[in-house]
């Protein structure tokens, strides 16, 4: 999928996010190995900290369809520069995606900055990190 598909299914989930609260609606579009794409929205909580992201909601149902394998991932707001990734969505994009899949950020005025897993989280903790043997 070309990443402009991508980014505009990102726009269009977008529109569904749950944001009484920071009225800050977020849209992520998430493309796995086989093709598949999955969307997702930030929801929010009256518990505030019980809210989830929009990147961690497409992964998140992407992972529990059974996919662990991912090519690319667009997420959109709308901020002056393009919108980056919270700490926690980082982290668990980490744990599911393999160093070298994209992460294209953006906002509603088409500025895109691309990276890699590994170059918008370096030196990540990981599952290596769990044993006692070298990673
Ligand atoms: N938010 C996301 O959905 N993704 C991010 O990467 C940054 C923050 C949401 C969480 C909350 O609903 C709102 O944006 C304001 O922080």
């Amino acid at each position: 999928m070309e990443s402009k598909q991508l980014i505009n299914e990102a726009k269009k989930i977008r529109e569904k996010a749950y944001v009484p609260y920071s009225k800050f609606p977020v849209g992520a579009a998430l493309v796995t190995e086989d093709g598949t794409l999955y969307t997702g929205c930030n929801i929010e909580n009256a518990a505030y900290p019980v809210t989830c992201c929009a990147e961690r909601v497409a992964i998140f149902k992407a992972v529990s369809d059974g996919h662990d394998h991912f090519k690319e991932l667009a997420v959109v707001a709308d901020t002056k520069r393009p919108v980056p990734p919270c700490g926690s969505c980082r982290q668990v994009m980490s744990e599911f995606f393999q160093s070298d899949v994209k992460i294209h950020t953006t906002n509603l005025h088409g500025d895109t900055k691309t990276f890699t897993m590994e170059e918008i989280l370096p030196f990540s903790f990981s599952s290596a990190d769990l044993s006692e043997e070298e990673a």
